[in-house]
Formats: C-alpha cells, sequence, structure tokens
C-alpha cells in the first residue's frame, strides 16, 4: 500500500461509519494560545470535545499534520519523529467504546490487513487515587473482537514486571494508559479534557528481543518496552473526564472518542519494515541524503540520517505553515531543526553549498507529499528561499565554530554560550558533539550565560528550555482576553480600520499586530491603555455563544480572517450585555478568563512598525 492509498483508505472507512472527513489544521494553532504547535490531531477538537458544537456533526475523521519537539531527543531510533500524520476519528458524544475498538480492529484487520495473531493491546488499570475504574468493559470488548477472529485474548495484569505472560490484553497506570494534551493528571491545567485510553502494538516476532547485543535482553517482555520488538500504532481515548480546579476529575457531560494513529507506523507495519525511515514517506529523502553525504543508511550511519531526514521534513511543513527561522518561540524551533540537520549532514561528509538543503527537500519533502500537502511547483519558491537563507547564515559560521569546538580542552557552559551566542550553534548540538568526546556540557552554567546578556528576549529563553509548550498556565489565557479588550481599544482610539494582522502570546507578554499606518502618539497609547485597564477594573463578563456566520457578522462580531471559519462559529463577547451592552465580540476559539477582572492591570510597553501599514503592540500584566 502507499501512504497515499492508506491515508484514503483510513478517510473512507470512517466516512463509510458516518464520520465528515475534515482538513488538516496547521501546524501552528490559530487561536490556541497555550501552545506553539498542533501536536496531535485532538488539539483543534479540544472545544468540541468540551461540549461546543462542531459545525460538521457529531462524527469527524481527519489525517492532521503534528509536530512534537518534544520528542526530539527520541528522533534516531526505528519509530519516532518530530513531524508525523496522525490519523484520527472523534466522536463528539455520538458513539463510545463499543464501536470505535471494533472499527479500528476491523480496519486493521480488514482493510489493511494485518493478521491479528500480531495485535496486542493495552487498558486502563484504573486509579483510586482519582477515583477512575478499571477499564473492564474494554477488556471485554476486546475478548470478544479477538474471539471473532479464533483468538483466546487473556488478559494480564503487572506486565512490565512480570513480562507478557501468554496474555494479550495488559493493563498499565496512568503513565501509559491515560492521555490529556499534557499527559499525566497531574500534569493537566484545571478545565483541561482527558481520559483513559487503549492502545494498539504490533507484534515484529519474539527474536528481536533476544538478539544477543540487546540491552534489553535480561528484562521482562511487554509491550511497552522500548527493544523494539513492538510498536504502537493506534490510540482511542475514551476522552470522559475534566479536570476540576480542585484536581479532582468530574464527568464531562458528553462522552467522547478521540483516536489518534500515526500513518508512518500502520503503513510500516503493512509494508512489514520495522523501521519508518523505510517506508515510501522517507525513502526519497533518504536517498537524497545518502547522495549528498556519499553514504550509505546502514549501521552507524542510521541514526544521524534519521534525524537529518525528519528534521528537514519537519522544517519544510513549519516553513509551509508560516513559520521563519529566528530566535524566538516557533522561530527557533525551525531555526534547531535546520541548523541540527546541517550539522549532522557535515559530520556525515556532505560537502554542503546553500542549496544542498533544498535539493534534499525538493526531492525528499514536496515531491513526497506534492499535492497532499504541497504544490510542488508554486511551494518550491518559498522553500528554497527560507532553507537558503537559514542555511547562507549558519555556512558562515559553522566551520568557524566547529575549529572553535576542537580547539577546547573542556567543553563547559561557557564554551557552549560562546558556540550558541558567536557562531549561532543551538545549545543541543554542542551537548551532542561533547558527547561524542565523552564530555558533558554544564547547562546550568550554560543559562547563567544566557540570563546575563540580554540581547535576547525572554521568550526566546522560555523557548529553549522549555520544550516546546508555553506558559501553559492561566496567564496565557488572561493575556488571550486582554488581546480582546487590546483589539476593541484600538478600534475606539484609533478608529474601525483597525483590524488584527497577527498576535502571539507567551508567559510574559502579549503581542498584536494591527493595520494602521502611522505611529500612535504618546496621547493615544495613553488611551488605549486606560480603557483596557478600565475594562478590566469594571469586570466584564465574558461569555460565548455559538452562532452562525451570517449572523454573528451582523451582531457586529469582527473575525481575523472571515474565509477560514465554518459556517457555524463561536463567539466571544466581553460586556455587561452581549446583545447591547458589548465592548468587544469577536470569532474566537479561547479560551478565555470569565471575566475581565481576573486579568488584573497591564501596561502597553511599547508600539513599533510591523511592516507596512502594520503597527505592532506589546503588553504586560504588571
Ligand atoms: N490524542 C491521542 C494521541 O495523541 C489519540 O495519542
Amino acid at each position: 500500500m502507499t501512504p497515499d492509498q492508506l491515508r484514503q483508505k483510513y478517510l473512507d472507512f470512517f466516512a463509510r461509519q458516518g464520520h465528515a472527513i475534515v482538513p488538516s489544521a496547521p501546524l501552528v494553532p490559530e487561536n490556541d494560545p497555550t501552545t506553539l504547535f498542533t501536536g496531535s490531531g485532538m488539539q483543534p477538537m479540544v472545544p468540541y470535545l468540551l461540549g461546543e458544537k462542531h459545525p460538521k456533526g457529531t462524527r469527524i475523521t481527519d489525517s492532521q499534520k503534528c509536530f512534537r519537539s518534544q520528542d526530539i531527543e527520541e528522533v534516531g531510533d526505528n519509530r519516532h519523529t518530530t513531524f508525523f500524520e496522525m490519523l484520527g476519528n472523534w466522536s463528539l458524544g455520538d458513539y463510545f467504546k463499543k464501536e470505535q475498538l471494533r472499527w479500528f480492529f476491523e480496519f486493521l484487520t480488514k482493510e489493511v490487513g494485518l493478521d491479528p495473531q500480531r495485535l496486542f493491546v493495552t487498558v486502563f488499570s484504573g486509579s483510586q487515587e482519582l477515583g477512575i475504574p478499571r477499564d473492564t468493559e474494554s477488556v471485554a470488548i476486546w475478548k470478544e473482537l479477538f474471539k471473532e477472529v479464533g483468538i483466546e485474548a487473556t488478559d494480564v495484569d503487572n506486565a512490565e514486571r512480570d513480562g507478557i505472560q501468554g496474555g494479550r490484553i495488559f493493563y498499565y497506570g496512568e503513565k501509559k494508559n491515560w492521555w490529556s494534551r499534557s499527559g499525566v493528571p497531574a500534569n493537566m491545567p484545571s478545565g483541561e479534557p482527558g481520559g483513559p485510553d487503549s492502545e494498539v502494538f504490533f507484534d515484529f516476532g519474539a527474536e528481536l528481543k533476544l538478539h544477543e547485543n540487546s540491552p534489553f535482553q535480561n528484562e521482562p517482555c511487554h509491550v511497552n518496552c522500548d527493544c523494539g520488538r513492538f510498536l504502537e500504532i493506534g490510540n482511542s481515548v475514551f476522552m470522559q473526564y475534566q479536570k476540576q480546579d480542585d484536581g479532582s476529575f468530574k464527568e464531562l457531560p458528553q462522552k467522547n472518542v478521540d483516536f489518534g494513529g500515526g500513518l508512518e507506523r500502520i503503513l510500516a507495519v503493512q509494508n512489514n519494515k520495522r523501521d519508518v525511515f523505510e517506508t515510501e514517506l522517507f525513502s526519497e529523502i533518504i536517498a537524497q541524503i545518502e547522495q549528498t553525504t556519499g553514504k550509505k543508511y546502514e549501521a552507524e550511519h542510521k541514526t544521524q540520517m534519521r534525524v537529518i531526514a525528519d528534521h528537514l521534513k519537519a522544517a519544510v511543513f513549519l516553513i509551509k505553515d508560516g513559520v521563519v527561522p529566528s530566535n524566538k518561540t516557533q522561530g527557533y524551533f525551525l531555526r534547531r531543526l535546520i541548523r541540527r540537520a546541517t550539522v549532522k549532514l557535515h559530520q556525515l561528509g556532505g560537502s554542503l553549498n546553500p542549496s544542498s538543503l533544498f535539493t534534499i527537500a525538493d526531492r525528499g519533502v514536496l515531491q513526497t507529499y506534492d499535492g497532499v500537502y504541497f504544490d510542488r511547483r508554486v511551494d518550491r519558491d518559498l522553500i528554497d528561499r527560507v532553507l537558503s537563507e537559514e542555511a547562507a547564515k549558519f555556512s558562515k559560521s559553522l566551520d568557524k565554530g566547529l575549529r572553535f569546538f576542537e580547539k577546547q580542552d573542556k567543553v563547559d557552559g561557557k564554551v557552549a554560550f560562546d558556540l550558541y551566542q558567536t557562531y549561532g550553534f543551538p545549545l543541543e548540538i554542542t551537548i551532542e558533539m561533547a558527547q561524542q568526546k565523552h564530555e558533558q556540557v554544564d547547562v546550568d552554567q550554560f543559562k547563567a550565560e544566557f540570563e546575563k546578556h540580554k540581547d535576547l528576549s525572554r521568550s526566546a529563553s522560555a523557548g529553549m528550555f522549555k520544550g516546546g509548550l508555553a506558559d501553559h498556565s492561566e496567564v496565557t489565557t488572561k493575556y488571550h482576553t486582554a488581546t480582546h479588550l487590546l483589539q476593541a481599544a484600538l478600534r475606539k482610539v484609533l478608529g474601525t480600520h483597525v483590524q488584527q494582522k497577527g498576535s502571539n502570546i507567551t508567559g510574559e507578554r502579549l503581542r498584536f499586530d494591527f493595520s494602521h499606518n502611522a505611529p500612535m502618539t504618546t496621547e493615544q497609547q495613553q488611551e488605549v491603555e486606560k480603557l483596557v485597564n478600565d475594562w478590566i477594573k469594571a469586570d466584564l463578563p465574558v461569555t460565548m455563544q455559538l452562532m452562525q456566520k451570517q449572523d454573528a457578522l451582523r451582531s457586529g462580531a469582527i473575525a481575523f480572517f472571515i474565509e477560514k471559519y465554518p459556517d457555524q462559529v463561536s463567539v466571544y463577547t466581553i460586556g455587561k450585555d452581549p446583545e447591547h451592552d458589548w465592548i468587544s465580540k469577536e470569532f474566537c476559539g479561547g479560551p478565555h478568563v470569565k471575566s475581565t477582572g481576573e486579568i488584573g492591570p497591564i501596561k502597553l510597553t511599547k508600539e513599533q512598525s510591523a511592516s507596512a501599514g502594520v503597527r505592532r503592540v506589546y503588553m504586560q500584566l504588571v
């Protein structure tokens, strides 16, 4: 099966079960200030899992582009990538476990043609502390499904300690079989949805495990071990709880299913390949890397080639979705991906010139996904320009940086900082180069050096050390609501020609771009700041309504980018009376504070030009 066939088969299968097929959301979330990247198919679905009505109904399916910056360390093995496509299907208060597990099993065994003997599953073992029971319901369903194909499936506890013990269904706790966007229950902010899940694993065969050099040789064999024998190929989350302010979990008014399965992985098992990098989704990019470096994809080169392939692919997808290399937030991740790939190409012996990256990307990404996520003819220019510019910037200092590195006796935090500051080497590249010399970089010392230099914004340092999530706390929600107040104030003070051109929120400040073709005077800035603070002091309620797009526009709601919204939209209104006495009404996916008083005093800290006809202001909580 080709990737396109598999993707289509999945969408068609779920369309036959009454699901509406929706397109992938972009990799940079549009209305979600709490996270930098779309890292799962469920992320754009959060409002609907919490009860907002989805314009396409209660059964949705898609293939979602995902980028998981936090997985960057894992890339290099046979299955982890920062970029991947997640096949997804959702029940929004519609079907539940019985249908979901049956459909996915049927899809795998009948549509994809996998041998059920090779499938193993896991379920949630329950938690007294959380007050959430063991998922015996899923166990019963799985037993029935396996029985129908002639397999007697037994359920087994403590596989992590005691091994498989001839079982087929395994219980695991919240680390493995609980899913929320923020991970285990303790990490979830209040208000976030989550639930127990059931994963399906493919067994490549016990002989892998017993390989004499395997570091796992003496470990108990179980599906969640990293030895490479088992590959997780799909996860059905029963999204039925919401975390409360007091840390407890309450059942959501509707029971949802959130299913996600990696296209690359299902393709790999369908093609009987243990390595996702050997599937068609990677074969061309690997071939291009082989050509550039003159090395083969084998033995000791595999790890580095996988990192290069993954990073360049992710970079191209990010560029396509509007990210440009920079020292901040999303842009800094992109910069790191490109630079890390460049260093590794160099280390593998590639003779690089500024167009090398694009040559690899063009055949290895644009061509591979042409007509699906790219229009190669149209997108080539943008991808070429961004990759080549970044490569040119970095190549000047790459050789010098490597020579500087070679000259050091010890790679301390100061050296790492010099490499970062003077030669543009992201920290993890230095850490890796140091590891090759069996040395460790003192990261705290690096950070201390970093703090001493004020020429990078604080948000860059947040982005560097936090693995991708912007501050998840309530602060970003406050800034988000403040953005609406700011826009309303700007329109009042400067005129209704003011329209949002972009916004960006970190844990430290909000940034807002808008159309206006002259610098704001000091008086105008003061007036805007005062208006926003007056509205905050007035503690105005923030309310959400679902409306037909046309009605919403008629009621005075403003939209960032009208064409983009579905027919039914959510509108956030700030004011005493959402119909007659309001100061702001915007199309928006939330989240927001419940009333403006929660925001607290805020200051306008900077006003500047963003581009021709576009101004930029920054606000900061005091
Ligand atoms: N949201 C679930 C996951 O990402 C399906 O694994």
